[in-house]
């Protein structure tokens, strides 16, 4: 991570962190590795807001109850891998107001050639043919708000999201050049290992909560004898031999993710399982998975059973957020000319 020269910020002060994932499933070890152990690091250092970004969920036209359900789950589990809503904010992006307004004048400052030529719009176009609505196409401009709103230094999010944060800056680096400097300009916290987790199905494709085949990803809630036989069924080579190398992108994937899970550099993971079959390591990296898993599978289950507690934090997440974010929408607000 590098200070951006646009970012001045007084010593005393820390930066600022941003940073959501939707609540369309269960998340998986790759928004884990790529993204949630990051914002649990993060927190200890930076002022930051973590959230549950279930207005994005809905370009995926979700049904309304699995869609409270499961953004009640996925709050429950970002306090659960350690994230305090006393010493940081953890909310539920619906429940800001602003993001959505900002996002709206957002959408005046984006060209349509810009907001086509993002590729996740034009997979996920590809892949809901049948529902190609505007929310899909304008997803990266609510992102940006989100974003920009809380005038955020750094972004921990795994590699996919990189163009949505490039076309962030592009939109408040036009903004500020309109209007005066107005916007942060955010920059991407991508991990060094775990920001492409691949399916464990076909090691060319990332895992994504979107696959219909159960075995291609490890849902952060998988019992241990689920984690361990999507391991064993993890597709690798005929080669039998623990190596990261190019065309070997199963073996990859699972030294990647016993790499996050372990801290183990790929140099170490190779020399610790020389000689030995990809059974073992296989074994190995299932269990590395659930070790890593264990603590925050009970903090869920306690705090999917006081939801009074988890709805007292939803409401102080949103009380804090929306008065942070009000003083960036205020700005834009006189700034643009709206009474
Ligand atoms: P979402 O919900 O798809 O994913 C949440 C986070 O997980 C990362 N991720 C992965 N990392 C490694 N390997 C994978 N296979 C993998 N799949 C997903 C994502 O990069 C992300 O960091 N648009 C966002 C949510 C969002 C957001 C924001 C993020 C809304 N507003 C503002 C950052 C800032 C999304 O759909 O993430």
């Amino acid at each position: 991570m590098n200070n951006g020269a646009n970012n001045t910020v007084t010593a005393e002060k820390k930066k600022k962190v941003l940073s959501l994932i939707q609540p369309t499933a269960v998340p998986h070890i790759g928004n884990y590795l790529g993204a949630l152990k990051n914002w649990t690091q993060m927190a200890k250092d930076y002022d930051c807001v973590f959230g549950v970004a279930d207005l994005h969920a809905l370009t995926v036209r979700p049904d309304p109850a699995l869609l409270r359900r499961q953004s009640l789950e996925t709050f429950a589990l970002l306090i659960a891998i350690g994230l305090s809503p006393e010493e940081n904010i953890v909310c539920v992006q619906s429940r800001i107001n602003t993001h959505a307004q900002l996002a709206w004048i957002l959408n005046c400052y984006t060209q349509f050639g810009e907001a086509s030529r993002m590729t996740q719009f034009k997979d996920k176009a590809a892949n809901q043919a049948d529902n190609i609505n505007v929310g899909l196409f304008t997803y990266p401009i609510l992102m940006a708000a989100d974003i920009l709103i809380y005038q955020a230094d750094y972004v921990p999010i795994g590699e996919d999201q990189k163009q949505h944060l490039e076309i962030a800056r592009d939109i408040a680096e036009r903004f500020n050049g309109l209007y005066g400097k107005t916007f942060t300009l955010p920059e991407p916290f991508i991990g060094k290992v775990g920001a492409r987790v691949m399916s464990l199905q076909d090691p060319t494709k990332k895992m994504s909560k979107s696959d219909p085949n159960p075995k291609s990803s490890v849902s952060v809630l998988d019992s241990p004898d689920t984690i361990m036989k999507k391991f064993k069924s993890a597709v690798t080579d005929s080669e039998a031999e623990v190596r990261y190398a190019p065309g070997k992108e199963g073996v990859n994937n699972l030294m990647s993710i016993y790499s996050g899970c372990t801290g183990m550099n790929f140099e170490q993971i190779e020399n610790a399982f020389a000689g030995k079959g990809y059974g073992d390591f296989k074994t190995a990296v299932a269990e590395a998975v659930i070790e890593e898993l264990k603590p925050f599978q009970q903090r869920f289950k306690e705090l999917m059973d006081d939801k009074v507690y988890l709805n007292e934090c939803i409401d102080k997440g949103t009380e804090a957020a929306t008065a942070i974010s009000r003083r960036t929408l205020d700005k834009v607000i006189k700034k643009i000319g709206l009474l």
